[in-house]
């Protein structure tokens, strides 16, 4: 593994200030296959996650949580799709996260992918404030993934997320590395705010 690339810079050039775990999150693809991620470090990423705000408390998050050389992350990640197979097998952790679309009554949720979100961020940044690094997925079969879980109906799995330590970004395939190198890029602020008065 080349340090040099190990230690790519890839934080956010932002035109304001942002706290150093939110400047420093990004999505790499170059996991290192060697490191784990300890027990109480892994539950501090969970613990942001359950302290997420939602929709009247309702908390409408779920997880599946499996580090590599488990049997449910082998199951996970058969169920990824395209160029994610490729690179997450490296991931320390692979998670999914689903939404909980009805209360117990069979009444639908309506913000529960909303809450799920900022749920799954909250666990991202805590994720960056303890030096890991998290890529979340659409790209998966999430039938698959029901049926390997036996998951409830009223839960959907919503997204995956690869987590782990960052690795070398030339361990990887041409076109991946092409991607883990390219620069980031953001609308302006006047591309999304509407109005600010
Ligand atoms: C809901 C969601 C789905 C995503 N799906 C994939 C995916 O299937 N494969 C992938 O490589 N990246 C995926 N990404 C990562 C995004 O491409 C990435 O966050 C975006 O390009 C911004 O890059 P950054 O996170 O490094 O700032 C996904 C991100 C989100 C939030």
């Amino acid at each position: 593994m080349s340090l040099a690339t190990q230690s790519i810079d890839r934080a956010a050039v932002t035109d304001a200030d942002l706290i150093p775990a939110l400047r420093d999150r990004w999505s790499p693809r170059s996991f290192d296959p060697t490191a784990e991620v300890q027990d109480d470090v892994l539950s501090t990423v969970l613990e942001a996650a359950r302290w997420a705000p939602s929709a009247m408390n309702s908390q409408p998050w779920r997880f599946i949580v499996a580090k590599r050389g488990s049997a449910s992350f082998a199951k996970i990640h058969a169920a990824l799709m395209g160029f994610n197979k490729v690179w997450a097998d490296s991931a320390s952790v692979l998670l999914v996260a689903l939404t909980e679309t009805e209360d117990a009554e069979g009444k639908a949720r309506p913000w529960a992918q909303y809450d799920l979100g900022q749920s799954v961020n909250s666990m991202i940044v805590q994720a960056s404030a303890e030096g890991l690094h998290a890529h979340q997925m659409a790209g998966f079969d999430a039938e698959q993934l029901r049926a390997s879980f036996d998951v409830e109906a009223h839960l959907a799995p919503t997204t995956v997320v690869a987590l782990g330590y960052l690795g070398a970004a030339d361990a990887l395939p041409e076109v991946l590395h092409e991607r883990e190198i390219a620069p980031r890029e953001r609308k302006s602020l006047a591309d999304i705010v509407l109005v600010q008065d």
